[in-house]
């Protein structure tokens, strides 16, 4: 498996696996829109020629946000979705980010184990975040 740029040619692959992740996915021209902005820097995990993950993340300025990882479920818990985060977080470096941020469900378990174990520190929640229910809990890692 290896992790690598974003290429136009993903995105059937890449769409799928958003669909199949979350409930409130992105429509199919808004998931483009997203991926041609010049502040947005995606990831995708490949293998065998097949894409079974990705992950995007925005940088303005010196700053950085995390806004999407996700791995196809036939691919889970193989280490995909660390090798796209630890993509993400040295490209972030690289730009000049000094941190990097980003937001999950409370009850998303796997993916704040996930970032709890890259050195990413919950700051403070927004409560009721999702569908007016759920809590979002807020992560920061210095870069
Ligand atoms: C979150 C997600 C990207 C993780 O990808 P993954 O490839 O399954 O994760 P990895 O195999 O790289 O595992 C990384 C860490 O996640 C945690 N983890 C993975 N699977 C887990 C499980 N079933 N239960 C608990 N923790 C788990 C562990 O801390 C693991 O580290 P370890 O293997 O050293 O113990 C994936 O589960 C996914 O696509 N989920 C749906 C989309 C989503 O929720 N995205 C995050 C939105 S903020």
């Amino acid at each position: 498996m290896k992790v690598r740029k974003y290429m136009a040619k993903d995105f059937s692959c890449l769409y799928e696996i958003e669909k199949s992740s979350f409930s409130d996915c992105w429509s199919s021209e808004g998931m483009k829109d997203e991926l041609s902005q010049s502040y947005a820097n995606y990831f995708v995990a490949e293998e065998d020629n097949k894409i079974i993950g990705f992950g995007g993340f925005y940088f303005f300025i010196d700053e950085s946000e995390i806004v999407r990882i996700a791995v196809h479920k036939d691919n889970r818990g193989r280490g995909c979705g660390r090798a796209i985060l630890i993509a993400m977080v040295d490209e972030a470096k690289s730009l000049g980010a000094k941190n990097i941020f980003l937001e999950v469900r409370e009850s998303n378990v796997v993916a704040r184990k996930l970032y709890e174990s890259m050195g990413f520190i919950s700051y403070n929640i927004r409560e009721k975040y999702y569908e007016g229910i759920e809590d979002a809990v807020l992560y920061r890692r210095k870069l």
